[in-house]
C-alpha cells in the first residue's frame, strides 16, 4: 500500500493523473491537495470523487502547518507535486504569486516530507529515510529556455529560464535537487513539453483557439505565429510520470516528450479545419436525422395504429445537438489575427527523450494526429464544462489579456 500525496489534482494534469493512478493502482490511497485557484475545477474529478482510494483535502502548499498535519494523518510516503501557478503570461502581468508558490509551497513540501521521512527525526543529519519514500517534482522544458533552429533540450543543459514563470520552475528544481544533495532526500525532477488533452484550462492555446472557433470569435496570434511547441498528450505525460514514480533512479532527472514539433499558425489552422469539419458533419447527421424523422411522420401517418398521440401536446420537433448552432462556413482563417508579441517570446522548445525512453522504457502511446482530434472533440462534446470557466472571471481575464493588444 501507498499514501500518495498529488499536489495541483484539480488542475488540468493532475485531475489527469489522479484518475489515472486510481485505475492503474487500485491498492494505493491517493490523497489530493489543492488551494482551487481559478485553475483547480473539482469537476474535473466528479466521476472519481466516491472512489474509497480517494480523498481530496482543500489546501494551499504554501501552508506548512496544514502539509505536516496532512503527511501525519494519511502517512504520506510519495509526493507527486503538480501544484503551481502554470500560465507564462499570467506571470508577465504578476509574477509574484508565481515565486511564493512556485519556490516556497516547493520548499514547505520538501521540509514536511524530509520531517515525516527520516528514520531518526531528532538527527538533523540524517540521511537515512524510510523504504519506499519518493519526491517526485513535475517541472517543464521551459526552464532550459529558448532554442533555435536546431538542437534539443537534454538533461544535462544547463538552466536559462527566461519568464517569470520558467525562473520559478528552475528555482523549484534547484531547491529539490539541494535538498537530494544535502539532506539525501529521495527525489525525481521531470521535465515536460508542452501538454493538450481534456480539462485543459481555456487560458492555454489549444483549449482557447478550440472555444474562440466555438464563438466565431477573432484567433489571437502572438506575433508571427511561428514559434515551435513540442506536442504530448496529457495521458502520455501522466504514463511517463508514473514511469519515473515506480523506476526513476534516485536524484535523476528526466525529460518527457514526444518528437512532435509544431509551429503555432500551423495549431491554430489544424484546430481551424478540424473544428469546421466536425460540426459540418454533425450537422449534415442531424439534418438527415431531421429528414428521416419527417419520413418516419408521414409513415406513422400513414398506418394510423402507429401514429403518436399529439392531441395533448406541442408540435414534435427534433431536438438538433449544440455544435449545430453554429455556421461552419463562419470558422475559417480569417478569424486569425496576429495580435503583440508575448514579451521574452520563447522561439522554440524541442525535447530531447533518449534517457526516459532507453533507460526506463517509456514510450507515448498518441500520434498527435490522434490525439488532437479526440482532444477537439472532447471539448465539441463537453461544451457545459467549458461555458462554466468561460464566464465571470474568465471574461475579465480575457479583457485584460487580449483588449488593447493591437
Ligand atoms: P494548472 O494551472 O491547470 O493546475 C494547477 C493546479 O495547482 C490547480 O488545480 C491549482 O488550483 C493548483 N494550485 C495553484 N496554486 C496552489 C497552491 N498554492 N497550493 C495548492 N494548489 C495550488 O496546471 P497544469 O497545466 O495542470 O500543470 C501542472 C504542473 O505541470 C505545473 O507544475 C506545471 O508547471 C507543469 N507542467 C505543465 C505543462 C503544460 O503543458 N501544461 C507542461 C510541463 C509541465
Ligand atoms: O513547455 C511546457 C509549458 O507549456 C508549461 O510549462 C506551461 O505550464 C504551459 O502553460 C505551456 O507554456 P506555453 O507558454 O508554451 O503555452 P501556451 O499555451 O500559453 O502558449 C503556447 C504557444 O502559443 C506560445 O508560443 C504562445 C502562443 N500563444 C498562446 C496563447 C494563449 C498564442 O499565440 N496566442 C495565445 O492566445
Amino acid at each position: 500500500m501507498k499514501n500518495i500525496l498529488i499536489t495541483g489534482g484539480a488542475g488540468f494534469i493532475g485531475s489527469n493523473f489522479v484518475k489515472r493512478m486510481l485505475e492503474k493502482h487500485p491498492e494505493y490511497k491517493i490523497i489530493n491537495v489543492d488551494a482551487l485557484t481559478y485553475a483547480g475545477n473539482l469537476e474535473n474529478l466528479k466521476d472519481i470523487d466516491h472512489n474509497k482510494n480517494y480523498t481530496f483535502i482543500k489546501a494551499d502548499i504554501r501552508d506548512r502547518e496544514k502539509i505536516r498535519e496532512i503527511f501525519n494523518t494519511y502517512d504520506i510516503d510519495s509526493v507527486v507535486n503538480f501544484a503551481a501557478e502554470s500560465h507564462v503570461d499570467r506571470s508577465i502581468e504578476e509574477p509574484e504569486v508565481f515565486l511564493t508558490t512556485n519556490i516556497i509551497g516547493t520548499q514547505t513540501l520538501l521540509d514536511a516530507a524530509k520531517n515525516h521521512w527520516k528514520i531518526n527525526p531528532n538527527d538533523k543529519y540524517c540521511r537515512d529515510y524510510k523504504a519506499g519514500v519518493k519526491f517526485l517534482q513535475v517541472s517543464t522544458d521551459e526552464v532550459y529556455g529558448a532554442l533555435g533552429e536546431t538542437g534539443m533540450f537534454v538533461e544535462t543543459m544547463p538552466l536559462m529560464p527566461n519568464s517569470p514563470y520558467s525562473a520559478s520552475k528552475a528555482s523549484a528544481d534547484m531547491i529539490v535537487r539541494a535538498y537530494n544533495e544535502t539532506f539525501g532526500l529521495p527525489v525525481n525532477i521531470t521535465r515536460c513539453s508542452n501538454n493538450y488533452g481534456a480539462y485543459q484550462f481555456p487560458e492555454k492555446l489549444i483549449p482557447l483557439m478550440i472555444n474562440n472557433c466555438l464563438n466565431e470569435k477573432e484567433l489571437p496570434v502572438y506575433g508571427d505565429g511561428m514559434q515551435i511547441r513540442d506536442w504530448l498528450h496529457v495521458k502520455d505525460h501522466c504514463s511517463a510520470i508514473d514511469t519515473v514514480l515506480h523506476k526513476g533512479e534516485d536524484g535523476e532527472v528526466y525529460n518527457i516528450g514526444g518528437n512532435n514539433e509544431k509551429a503555432n499558425i500551423e495549431i491554430v489552422k489544424l484546430i481551424i479545419d478540424t473544428v469546421r469539419e466536425k460540426i459540418s458533419s454533425v450537422i449534415a447527421r442531424s439534418e438527415s436525422d431531421v429528414a428521416i424523422s419527417d419520413m418516419s411522420l408521414q409513415g406513422a401517418k400513414r398506418h394510423s395504429n402507429l401514429q403518436p398521440d399529439t392531441s395533448n401536446s406541442e408540435p414534435q420537433t427534433v431536438s438538433k445537438p449544440q455544435t449545430t448552432n453554429h455556421e461552419p462556413n463562419l470558422i475559417n482563417y480569417q478569424l486569425i489575427k496576429y495580435v503583440k508579441d508575448r514579451p521574452g517570446h520563447d522561439k522554440r522548445y524541442a525535447i530531447d527523450n533518449t534517457k526516459i525512453t532507453t533507460e526506463l522504457g517509456w514510450e507515448p502511446k498518441y500520434t498527435f494526429e490522434q490525439g488532437i482530434k479526440e482532444t477537439i472533440q472532447w471539448y465539441l462534446d463537453n461544451t457545459e464544462w467549458i461555458d462554466n470557466i468561460v464566464s465571470g472571471d474568465y471574461i475579465k481575464y480575457y479583457e485584460k489579456m487580449y483588449s488593447n493588444r493591437g
